[in-house]
């Protein structure tokens, strides 16, 4: 496909604001487009970081248009997969807005962590929201730089289990490439077809005790293109 390679674009990454949310809901919901709530999942899905990123979101669509020439050519897998904007975008979203906040343990045998002793049994939280903003791991990470992922950057390979978004290791969500499959589809579509117009200013809360979220969904105005 006709994409421009992310890393050699040279744009900068833009701070870190509200809008960001746009993107996290696409991937929060993305499974449950087909499997569980689809309104409210496609609700979320049409967020996508308009307001505050346009020139991301740009670029987003003629990687789009370079890989599908029209709304009538069918979806395919090689097709989804090679659109690197927007898999880095919503990425960086989910890196910054993690959906699971936090992933719950219990300790089966007893170890000393910073300075603590943790018995067998205890209870453990591994703060996902907090590991995706780590310096030492990426660079000004309250920024929103979707390109930290394209070579040479690629900040999350550099230490094992830095972006959870989907967890790791034998716990990894079973859903991980499905769920990522799924929301870059539908973002293809709706990007091809739709303009988009945020119409709240609400970011991402918690709910729950584990997953974020925006309570009564995100209202947006789509006028097609
Ligand atoms: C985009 C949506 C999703 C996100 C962000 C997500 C995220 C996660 C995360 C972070 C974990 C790790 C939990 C841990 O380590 O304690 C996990 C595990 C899991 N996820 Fe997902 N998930 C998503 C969608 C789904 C869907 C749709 C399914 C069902 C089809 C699913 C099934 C599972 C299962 C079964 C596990 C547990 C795996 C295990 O413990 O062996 N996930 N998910």
């Amino acid at each position: 496909m006709g994409a421009r390679n992310p890393s050699t674009r040279g744009r900068r990454g833009s701070t870190y604001g509200p809008s960001v949310a746009w993107f996290v809901p696409v991937v929060a919901r993305a499974s449950e487009v087909f499997y569980l709530v689809g309104p409210e999942a496609n609700r979320f899905a049409l967020h996508t970081p308009n307001r505050a990123h346009p020139d991301y979101l740009g670029s987003i669509r003629q990687e789009i248009a370079a890989a599908r020439s029209d709304t009538n050519t069918p979806i395919t897998y090689e097709m989804v997969r090679g659109l690197l904007l927007l898999t880095n975008a919503i990425k960086e979203a989910s890196r910054l807005e993690s959906p699971v906040s936090m992933l719950p343990r219990g300790l089966l045998r007893e170890v000393e962590f910073g300075g603590y002793r943790l018995p067998v049994g205890a209870r453990g939280y591994l703060a996902v929201s907090a590991t995706h903003r780590l310096s030492e791991v990426f660079a000004n990470p309250h920024t929103f730089d979707p390109d930290r992922f394209s070579a040479p950057r690629d900040e999350e390979r550099r230490i094992p289990y830095s972006l959870l978004t989907f967890g790791g290791g034998q716990r990894i969500c079973i859903d991980v490439n499905f769920a990522q499959i799924e929301v870059k589809a539908l973002a293809l579509e709706v990007f091809q077809r739709f303009e988009l117009q945020p119409l709240g200013s609400e970011r991402p809360r918690q709910p729950s005790f584990i997953t974020a979220g925006i309570p009564g969904g995100i209202h947006v105005r789509a006028l097609p293109r």
